[in-house]
């Protein structure tokens, strides 16, 4: 038997094609972030390992392997957001870039679309600080 090449995906992960797509998913979010006036600042000047965080994290989240978690232990996101402020205006303007790219992206069903749309929402809505 030949696990491997069942047809049906048993992630998100699997559906959408694998780490490509959530590189081009993240490569569009931060082509959002580095137009924002208000995000902007909070991120390094280099973002590839930002990147690489999200597309690891990301990638994990909705069923692939653990990059993230190998590399960097347990997420703790609330924990390695306290040092930006995270209020209204930068959820706003974080969603806002995601919810984009997210539409932008080829290779997601609508229903996953608006899955990753949700899980993102709830999670910026735990993220808020200030
Ligand atoms: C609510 C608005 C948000 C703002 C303003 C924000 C901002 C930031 C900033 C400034 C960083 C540090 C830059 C870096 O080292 O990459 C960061 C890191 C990160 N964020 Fe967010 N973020 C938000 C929401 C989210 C959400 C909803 C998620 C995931 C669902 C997320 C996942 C991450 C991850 C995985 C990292 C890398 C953490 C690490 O390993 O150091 N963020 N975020």
């Amino acid at each position: 038997m030949e696990i491997r090449s069942s047809p049906i995906p048993s992630t998100v992960y699997e559906a959408v094609g694998g780490r490509s797509y959530f590189e081009r998913l993240i490569d569009l979010f931060y082509d959002g972030i580095e137009t924002d006036e208000l995000l902007r600042p909070m991120y390094p000047e280099d973002l590839a390992e930002s990147k690489l965080n999200m597309v690891d994290f990301v990638g994990q989240y909705w069923g692939g392997p653990t990059a993230y978690s190998d590399r960097k232990g347990h997420p703790r996101l609330r924990m390695r957001h306290a040092p930006f402020p995270v209020d209204e205006a930068a959820r706003k303007a974080w969603l806002t870039h995601m919810a984009a790219a997210i539409e932008a992206t080829q290779g997601a069903s609508d229903e996953i679309k608006a899955a990753m749309n949700d899980y993102f929402a709830m999670a910026a809505n735990h993220l808020v600080n200030r």
